[in-house]
């Protein structure tokens, strides 16, 4: 203070420092940390154990040390692949294999899971530690998604969801992870993008954590994510468009032509990380899909690792997830890397492609020569 007294007499008038005086210091809002909000909601259930918490924690250490190598991607001699394919037949670059090794060694040391299946690896990682094989949980990953973007400086992300066990103790088995996608139990995202954040759900709305690097702690910053129940932007890889079956194709053409009162032309954005698209969508309002091809009748998303979890969120979010003919949540899965075709998104634009496959269904069985499509 008497240093500032000293500065004012110095300048001999109303000085700059004035911002100083305590009276007119504006409260600034309350930072709540990832950590706070996760014990915050803990406390609303009373029979809590925290499990679920400390996942969720864990999930969130690892997505830090991955987001500190994706940002040095472009210095180190980390880029390229590995000359490997993974289980479904991609490309693995290394900072997949990290990012994998990342997050199942935080879920094996973390004691509250007791498997992980991940898009990296080609059967399901049994957690058999005397902390961890009768803990209730498993976790699905997709530890790098959009890696094709690693290259090229744009956004990436890590999907996970969390499922309670079906068998009581012992070591996991496979139908453990083989549920309906409606039993996740959460499920969530990182994004590395210009800013690096952590979007997830326990079934109870979505909530969005930016990363502040300067203190190392994930910030709520998107609380109550709602999705508007339509938007402006479509999302495809349109250079498939030829492969696509015909009611789709009638979709986009639908998203591309012109009508002033729906807004369209729509926006084509594609950005080809999932995570991206979705998280762009989900904020601005958007359809996202991956329709079945000729060549590839499942399409190409992973049903486990990509399309539920993110469905999960989406219709948290109040959007939509179908696969053109039912709900995503509804179906179940028979195989851990299961493709499924996926149209996920703003509610209204979902229900409209799905109007697009059932017309098409029904002129099949009655041919017509008036068009049934929908206007
Ligand atoms: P991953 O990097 O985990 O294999 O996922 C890539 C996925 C997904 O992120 C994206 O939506 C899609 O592949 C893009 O595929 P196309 O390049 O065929 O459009
Ligand atoms: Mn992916
Ligand atoms: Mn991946």
């Amino acid at each position: 203070m008497l240093h500032l007294r000293k500065a004012m007499r110095f300048h001999g008038k109303k000085s700059h420092l004035l911002f100083l005086n305590p009276a007119r210091m504006k409260a600034t809002k309350k930072v709540i940390t990832l950590d706070e909000f996760i014990f915050q909601k803990e406390k609303d259930f009373p029979f809590a154990t925290g499990e679920l918490s400390g996942l969720l924690r864990d999930i969130a250490f690892a997505a830090k040390i991955v987001n500190r190598e994706v940002n040095k991607a472009g210095l180190v001699d980390i880029l390229g692949t590995t000359g490997l394919n993974n289980v479904t037949g991609d490309d693995v670059k290394k900072l997949d294999i990290f990012a994998n090794e990342q997050f199942i060694s935080a879920l094996q040391v973390s004691g509250e899971c007791c498997g992980v299946a991940s898009e990296e690896m080609e059967d399901f990682l049994p957690i058999s530690t005397e902390a961890s094989k009768n803990a209730k949980y498993v976790v699905t990953l997709d530890p790098l998604d959009g890696s094709s973007n690693i290259d090229v400086n744009v956004a990436i992300g890590t999907i996970f969801s969390i499922y309670r066990r079906q068998s009581f103790f012992g070591p996991c088995t496979p139908e453990d992870f083989l549920q309906k996608g409606s039993r996740q139990v959460a499920a969530g995202y990182i994004i590395y993008g210009s800013s690096t954040m952590m979007v997830y759900t326990t079934g109870n709305g979505v909530n969005g954590f930016t990363l502040d690097p300067s203190i190392g702690e994930f910030c709520l910053s998107h609380p109550d994510i709602k999705m508007p129940e339509t938007g402006k932007i479509y999302s495809v890889n349109q250079g498939n468009f030829l492969k696509f079956e015909q009611p789709v194709k009638e979709y986009i053409t639908y998203c591309q032509s012109e009508d002033k009162a729906t807004n369209r032309p729509y926006s084509l954005r594609y950005i080809g990380s999932l995570v991206g698209d979705i998280h762009r969508n989900l904020l601005y309002g958007g359809i996202f899909m991956y329709p079945a091809t000729k060549s590839a009748m499942k399409g190409k998303l992973r049903l486990m690792y990509e399309c539920f979890p993110m469905a999960f969120i989406v219709e948290q979010a109040g959007g939509r997830a179908s696969d053109g003919h039912r709900r995503v949540l509804d179906m179940e899965a028979t195989e851990l890397h299961q493709r499924s075709p996926i149209f996920m998104g703003s509610k209204q634009m979902v229900e409209r492609v799905e109007d697009y496959v059932r017309q098409s269904k029904v002129t099949e069985v009655i041919p017509s020569s008036s068009s049934t499509v929908p206007v």
